[in-house]
């Protein structure tokens, strides 16, 4: 086993933590009253107040130091510098070529990668004007309005979220729709709205051998060759992939293919290729936008010290709960609806990046790695899981994201959601002890008899931490930013934990089984040897399926 443990930094962090784990962070707000502006950074148009944490500075200096043991520093400049730190697939992970607006050369087997981004750059600029002008149109010359996009994993989550964050910046008369679960419904759904004169399908696979994909994509162009012959395929799809090869095999021409490369990891590649369908629906110059801001927020990682390090800050004090405070869960809650999609999108870039068991030397790890990732948007989460969150057994430290101003201000609904997202952090932050409950029951004239029977169920333990995220508003280059400041965030996390936060083999038993269970189902295999519950299983559905 490795012992993290026996690092002099983490064996600092866990004195700390016996004497400072049951400090309430009402007591450190009341014995500084400028906590709040302390612990807070703002980068152009974000603001991350930290300061609802159970950290002071003790605390903080002691994570900045077991950042600088693990070498934090120069793993960040290893990524930056094209370095091939995914070890186990022997790449590069240069997500951060794909929005280096600097346009600075980045070296990977002694070749600069920029010229190839920014030559598919051009292309998806060329290919996304052409079709929201009309210029590419469908084979019967009509013009492309409802653009499908076929993918899983990253090659469906970042698009989807981005599409729907910036769902005020869709030009008119374009209609963006997403298929992903291998479920028929998923198609089905999606086919019976559109029309295929006027349906562009982008098939977004990084390998193109994803069996949920390319299933789907097959059902998509039978569809449209059913309807408009064969000739029209040409004309009605186009592919984003990592392999040419394969991308032909399938039939669609090399033309209508857009590359992207084997540095860029699926749920890292919303900034490539794979933001075709965002620069469709929100134009090339706002598609610019989000790459912007993931710059600013890259340069702001690569170049401020730990202390004020915005990515940095958010990871150690992830660190502090999961590690020492024994916490391995942690909610992302968007107040604002148009972020819906973050937190799933978010539990791919978290959970496929940090949930590994080795480390990058080889060994198991004794200490806890990623957490589980949930989330929802508010207000409508407070009705549902918040209850667990206020007066449940453990702590979740969540991340609170609100948007100041809204693309949609009627009447008084951002104010009153402004509002809750605040009183939600003060809330959890403080807590009610049993006699501020009694004395608010007594005020409103119960009984003590009443009183006595109600405070517990009333009190609120508090000192459960938020971050509070402010942005200016939800647009692309704020978004940018803040997806850019998760990545980074899980890579800190990753480099702390010793592990390599780029593969994810883990994907692939169940992918493996699965394929020997087809058959089965399908009655071309029998008596493949199964556990008695997978087996019983098998039997059952295929009885109801007869
Ligand atoms: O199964 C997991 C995964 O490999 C993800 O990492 C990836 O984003 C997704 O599948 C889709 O892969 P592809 O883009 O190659 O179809």
């Amino acid at each position: 086993m490795f012992g993290r443990t026996k690092n002099k930094a983490w064996k600092n962090l866990e004195n700390i933590y016996k004497h400072f784990k049951d400090t309430q962070m009402k007591d450190l707000f009341a014995t500084d009253p400028k906590r709040g502006e302390l612990y807070a950074e703002q980068l152009e148009t974000m603001l991350v107040d930290y300061s609802k944490n159970r950290i002071d500075d003790k605390v903080l200096e002691a994570l900045f130091g077991l950042a600088r043991e693990r070498g934090l520093k120069e793993k960040i400049n290893d990524m930056f510098s094209g370095k091939k730190i995914n070890t186990t697939e022997n790449r590069a992970v240069l997500h951060i070529a794909l929005r280096n607006r600097a346009n600075t050369p980045i070296y990977v087997d002694g070749r600069d990668v920029m010229p190839q981004i920014n030559a598919t750059l051009e292309k998806v600029k060329d290919f996304s004007e052409a079709v929201r002008l009309g210029r590419f149109t469908g084979y019967t010359g009509k013009k492309l309005t409802n653009i499908v996009n076929i993918g899983i994993g990253g090659s469906d989550l970042g698009p989807y979220m981005v599409c729907e964050a910036l769902r005020h910046y869709w030009a008119k008369g374009i209609n963006c729709y997403f298929i992903s679960n291998i479920d028929g419904t998923g198609c089905a759904e999606v086919l019976n709205k559109i029309d295929p004169e006027t349906t562009l399908f982008i098939v977004a696979s990084k390998t193109f051998t994803t069996i949920e994909t390319l299933t789907n994509a097959r059902t998509c162009r039978k569809w449209l060759v059913d309807a408009l012959g064969e000739h029209a395929v040409a004309k009605h799809f186009i592919a984003l992939s990592t392999n040419k090869e394969e991308v032909e095999k399938f039939g669609i021409n090399p033309d209508n293919m857009f590359a992207f490369w084997d540095f860029v990891g699926g749920r890292y590649s919303v900034w490539s290729a794979i933001g075709m369908i965002i620069a469709i629906a929100i134009g090339y110059k706002n598609f610019e936008r989000i790459l912007d801001g993931a710059f600013t927020m890259d340069e702001h990682f690569k170049n401020t010290e730990f202390e004020h390090n915005i990515p940095v800050i958010l990871a150690l004090i992830g660190i502090w709960y999961n590690n020492f405070y024994g916490v391995h869960r942690y909610g992302v809650i968007p107040y604002d609806q148009y972020l819906q999609y973050l937190p799933a999108y978010l539990q791919q870039l978290d959970m496929e990046s940090n949930g590994k068991s080795v480390t990058l030397d080889n060994k198991y790890v004794d200490y806890a790695t990623g957490p589980a990732l949930f989330g929802g948007a508010g207000t409508n989460v407070q009705h549902s899981f918040f209850q667990l969150l206020h007066q449940g057994t453990e702590i979740v430290p969540i991340d609170l994201i609100v948007p100041a101003i809204s693309h949609n201000e009627i009447g008084a609904h951002h104010q009153i959601l402004l509002a809750n997202v605040l009183a939600q952090g003060e809330a959890l932050m403080r807590g009610k002890t049993e006699e501020e409950a009694a004395a608010e029951m007594e005020a409103a004239g119960k009984s003590q008899a009443e009183i006595n029977r109600m405070k517990k169920y009333k009190s609120f333990s508090g000192n459960r931490p938020t971050n509070t995220i402010v942005l200016k508003k939800v647009d692309p280059f704020t978004l940018g930013m803040l997806v850019a400041m998760y990545e980074h965030k899980v890579f800190v996390q990753s480099v702390i934990w010793n592990v390599n936060a780029f593969d994810q083999f883990g994907v692939e038993l169940g992918k493996k089984l699965a394929l020997n269970i087809l058959p089965e189902l399908q009655g071309t295999a029998h008596n493949i040897e199964h556990d008695s519950s997978t087996a019983a299983l098998i039997k059952y559905i295929k009885n109801i399926r007869k």
